[in-house]
């Protein structure tokens, strides 16, 4: 997907380069982007700078955001590698590399302005987390990159970076050499694009959603999955408002019409994103998809409905599907008409922000308590994905208290799948305990239960749990650092 977004990004900046057609980037009037996206004036030599020895440790890097359309030239085909460049311009870079999707709303700082060459970029790497501000509300716009921000943006946008430090050594202003380098070195293979495994589930009475999914599929690589009932519909079923099967299934609060025995899913844990397609009856979606939706636990995977109909929208179509898998993030539903092009359903695809491969890998998270922060890795296992997808929706607070004199126990408030397994704990051992309780060990115990994770350096854990009642903050840990 990211190759993609990339080729389409180059070819619509080529062609605003050839046209000037008034386009975000093409609009972009300050000194600033000239700076940025001025590269129109023929460099040394194809995909060169003439300020760049072929040799530099950075020519590659260089080469490779100026083809992709990340971080161009300065003009008069120079790189300017010594040159700085300011956190507006690697968000920039950033949003550009993700194949600018598109957002809502303005930037949410004092200094960042709507409608803007990088309003858009800013808003969007605001609202992912990648950039928080100085805090004072400001984003220091025009502010250069220091190393350390650079490191930390960065990484945030790959889910694998360093936390902020607030290093002095690393105050200093990153070159544009550091910042190609940097963002070559993170981005190149895709990082940002790289959507989990994605289902296209759907089921089609008369065949006009069938193409749709199958669009859908292509786009995405994804598996394709026909929902196909136990009992065909025949015409006579479809003949809506004749009181036909049809009609009176979608009459029935509790109609649940079976799926096709053969017609399963065996590795439904294996998938991070369903695409749900369906055709609208009579304003919601077919009661076979309330059956598919009850036959599988779609807990922290994301579902992205989609429905044709004759003219009706999507309604309340999707909405009404939400709980019955509660556990899921449900995107905003769409409605194609029948026959909509391949190209309507890439461009619409383009536009969804699913979640990336790696949140899935992300596996260090921060506990907050009394005062003290500790960083943990979390387990290999299904129980600690479903965590960390939890905390995916922001930091989850535990009332915790005191038990054996070995462990703080509280309710996690929601349910986690179990991998109970005989456990001797040790001080740092961060537990499932029946599936619905946390626990963090500063004392050993031997029983039956989940292992979520571990407190990567637990010095000091007992003392900084305190006694009694402790309020413990889970975080995914590359986010909520400033930067
Ligand atoms: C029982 C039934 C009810 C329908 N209700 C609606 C409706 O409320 N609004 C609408 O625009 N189309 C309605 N339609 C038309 C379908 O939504 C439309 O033809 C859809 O594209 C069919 O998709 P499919 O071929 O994948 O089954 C209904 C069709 C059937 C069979």
């Amino acid at each position: 997907m990211k190759k993609r977004a990339l080729s389409i990004l180059l070819a619509l900046m080529l062609t605003l380069t050839a046209c000037g057609t008034n386009s975000s980037a093409a609009s972009m009037g300050t000194a600033e982007s000239v700076k940025e996206i001025g590269s129109a004036a023929p460099a040394a030599e194809a995909g060169g700078f003439s300020d760049v020895p072929a040799d530099a440790d950075y020519a590659q890097a260089a080469a490779w955001c100026r083809e992709n359309g990340v971080l161009n030239g300065v003009g008069g085909g120079r790189f300017d590698p010594e040159g700085t460049l300011t956190r507006t311009m690697l968000v920039v870079a950033l949003y550009r590399a993700a194949g600018e999707p598109a957002v809502n709303g303005a930037p949410p700082f004092t200094d960042t302005q709507a409608g803007t060459w990088y309003a858009n970029a800013v808003t969007w790497a605001s609202e992912k987390g990648l950039v928080q501000g100085y805090g004072n509300g400001s984003f220091g716009t025009n502010n250069p990159v220091s190393v350390e921000q650079l490191e930390v943006i960065i990484g945030r946008c790959t889910g694998n970076g360093p936390e902020w430090t607030g290093d002095p050594a690393k105050a200093h202003a990153a070159t544009r050499a550091q910042a190609a380098m940097a963002l070559y070195t993170a981005l190149r293979d895709g990082n940002t694009e790289e959507t989990g495994r994605v289902l296209v589930a759907y089921f089609s009475a008369t065949g006009a959603t069938r193409p749709l999914a199958e669009y859908a599929a292509d786009t995405l690589h994804a598996d394709l999955f026909e929902i196909v009932p136990k009992e065909p519909y025949t015409q006579a079923d479809l003949a809506y408002y004749t009181d036909c099967r049809a009609d009176r299934e979608q009459n029935d609060p509790a109609a649940r019409p079976a799926i096709a025995d053969t017609c399963k899913i065996t590795d439904m844990a294996g998938y991070d994103v369903v695409f749900l397609g369906y055709p609208i009856w009579h304003g919601q979606a077919p009661k076979i998809i309330y059956t598919f939706l009850e036959s599988y636990d779609f807990t922290g995977k994301t579902i992205v409905p989609f429905c044709t109909s004759h003219s009706s929208g999507i309604g309340s179509s999707d909405t009404n599907l939400h709980a019955l898998a509660a556990g899921a993030n449900w995107l905003s539903g769409r409605r194609f008409a029948a026959g909509t092009s391949r190209d309507s359903i890439e461009k619409w695809i383009d536009t969804l922000a699913l979640p990336k491969q790696e949140a899935r890998t992300m596996n260090q998270i921060t506990l907050s308590f009394n005062g003290h922060t500790y960083t943990a890795a979390l387990a290999d296992n299904s129980s600690a994905e479903a965590f960390a997808e939890l905390l995916k929706s922001g930091p989850l607070t535990v009332s915790a208290h005191d038990y054996g004199n070995f462990e703080k126990v509280g309710e996690l408030g929601a349910e986690l799948p179990r991998n109970d397994e005989p456990i001797t704990t040790s001080a740092g051992d961060i537990i499932l305990y029946q599936g619905n309780q946390i626990t963090v060990y500063y004392a050993q115990n031997a029983w039956n239960f989940t292992r979520l994770g571990h407190i990567n350096d637990p010095s000091g854990l007992r003392e900084a749990l305190g006694s009694g009642d402790v309020e413990i903050t889970f975080q995914l840990a590359d986010s909520g650092t400033p930067a």
